[in-house]
């Protein structure tokens, strides 16, 4: 037998290299190669059918099978049902990363208990935690009482011969993956090998018998699940959890997801007893806001398939430096760039000696390019001196000509602002699925000029110099 040769390997992408190198060729890391025991069998591939005998064909099927809708099993909490599209697809594999301490575990020991509490056998893994620190948790989750199966363990092997026994397993849950380690798989625990191994083997666990296993993740510093992406090409579901110290909720989000939508959000709120479902997002973003400040707009957007309403801020400041500040927090930095470009070149306004800031209130990270009008409009809002009438949303996506295209869903945008109490709405004047009959006062806006004129005409004289040519 060839005797076990040793490898490098990069511990963030997996790639494998005969002898040491500073940076590795495949996912550019630094000093993230480090010496393994050789590239293992996949675990269980030599296994099995035994030996290298020839294959077995087989049975092959054609597309236009009996296709069934995954069965599913909804956790019962709603916003995490959301987020996997419905529940949990029967033998499938969940990977769910976030920064430390911010809820992971305990929303899954609610999503355990949830299941359990319906008569599902349910396990809980934690290869992090002692079982007096899993149940103390649970009890100040008030969940203590729940028939879920516990145990703290890290040897792959003896957590599925644990699963096989007894009854068929609904849920199981491995808190977290990089603590895993099997035996099958030679390099120390911990390693991007054993990460693979023991996510592996715990998938065709999966695959096998049909129970949903939910993987914890850590992620790293740049917000990448740690360990080998190949772990977020096996599972089914990749699902983020994410928000900030500062602020106490929670935000739920599918980035891979092979049996629902990707584009979905989950709102939490970490309350003394745990995560608390929020219906309302909008209300939660929105509560607390000065609307009689300038420099904020409300942008009426859409996550996933549900409208969420959120603030916009902007503080536009002389700046003292040479090159004046940007700094944005929930919006991409080049598309702020972008606005300021076009204010500049098509509304006539001057950004060019001020520091810039721009902030989506409460810690909602923005993508649509519908947001677009909103920051805009915060924007001339701080640099006029002027506030934005309180009760007007704003959407529309900016183009590099100054014109202001037309968004999608404008309906439910519409819907949800009338429903959280505003009366008028700033959106794009070529607007197509907009109703007849609107909920609220429409203002359309053709172009930029547009809104740089309507929001002149609110200014107050005192600051009369700072739109240079307005009208
Ligand atoms: P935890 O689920 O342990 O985080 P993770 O598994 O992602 O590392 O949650 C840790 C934080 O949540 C901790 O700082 C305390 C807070 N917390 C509450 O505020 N309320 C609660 O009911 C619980 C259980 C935790
Ligand atoms: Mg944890």
């Amino acid at each position: 037998m060839a005797k076990a040769l040793s490898s490098y390997v990069c511990q963030s992408c997996g790639a494998a290299y005969n002898r040491w190198q500073g940076k590795c060729d495949a996912c550019g890391g630094w000093n993230t190669i480090a010496l393994e025991a050789a590239a293992a069998p996949l675990p269980g591939a030599a296994r099995g059918s035994g030996a290298r005998g020839k294959g077995r064909p087989i049975p092959l099927e054609g597309l236009s099978g009996a296709a069934q809708e995954p069965p599913r099993v909804a956790s019962g909490i709603g916003e995490l049902d959301r987020v996997t599209g419905g529940g949990f697809v029967k033998g499938s594999v969940i990977l769910i990363g976030g920064d430390p301490g911010i809820g992971k575990s305990t929303l899954l020991t609610q999503a355990c208990a949830a299941l359990a509490q319906r008569g599902e056998r349910v396990l809980y893994i934690s290869g992090e935690e002692a079982v007096g620190q899993v149940r103390l948790r649970a009890e100040r989750l008030g969940l203590s009482q729940a028939p879920v199966e516990l145990a703290a363990a890290t040897h792959v092997e003896d957590i599925i011969a644990t699963l096989a026994a007894g009854p068929p397993v609904r849920l199981v849950v491995i808190d977290s993956i990089q603590t895993m380690w099997s035996s099958s798989v030679e390099s120390a625990p911990g390693t991007v090998t054993q990460v693979r191994g023991s996510a592996q083997l715990l998938i065709r666990h999966a695959k096998d018998s049909g129970a949903c296993v939910i993987l914890v993740g850590h992620v790293t510093k740049d917000g990448q699940i740690a360990g080998p992406r190949v772990v977020e090409h096996m599972v089914d579901a990749v699902i983020s959890f994410e928000g900030d110290g500062g602020h106490h909720f929670r935000i739920l989000r599918a980035v891979k997801n092979r049996f629902g939508p990707t584009d979905e959000i989950g709102v939490f709120e970490m309350t003394g007893g745990g995560l608390a479902e929020v219906a309302n997002p909008s209300a939660l973003f929105l509560a607390g806001r000065d609307a009689g400040a300038a420099g904020a707009a409300v942008f009426a957007g859409i996550e996933g398939t549900r409208p969420v309403l959120v603030e916009i801020q902007a503080l536009v400041a002389p700046s003292s430096l040479g090159t004046p500040r940007r700094a944005v927090v929930g919006w991409d930095p080049a598309r702020l760039s972008m606005v300021l470009a076009v204010l500049e070149a098509r509304g006539g306004l001057k950004f060019g000696m001020s520091d810039v800031y721009l902030n989506v209130a409460g810690g909602l990270r923005i993508s649509e390019p519908a947001a677009d009008l909103a920051a805009a409009a915060a924007l001339i809002s701080s640099l006029a001196g002027s506030p934005l009438a309180p009760d007007a949303v704003y959407f529309g996506e900016i183009g590099l000509s100054g014109a202001v295209r037309p968004v999608s869903l404008a309906n439910a945008r519409l819907k949800e602002a009338s429903k959280l109490g505003f009366r008028a709405a700033h959106a794009p004047s070529a607007t197509r699925d907009m109703e007849k009959d609107p909920p609220l006062r429409l203002n359309p806006v053709g172009d930029i000029g547009d809104l740089v004129a309507a929001i002149a005409a609110r200014r107050p004289a005192r600051r009369p110099h700072v739109i240079a040519g307005d009208g």
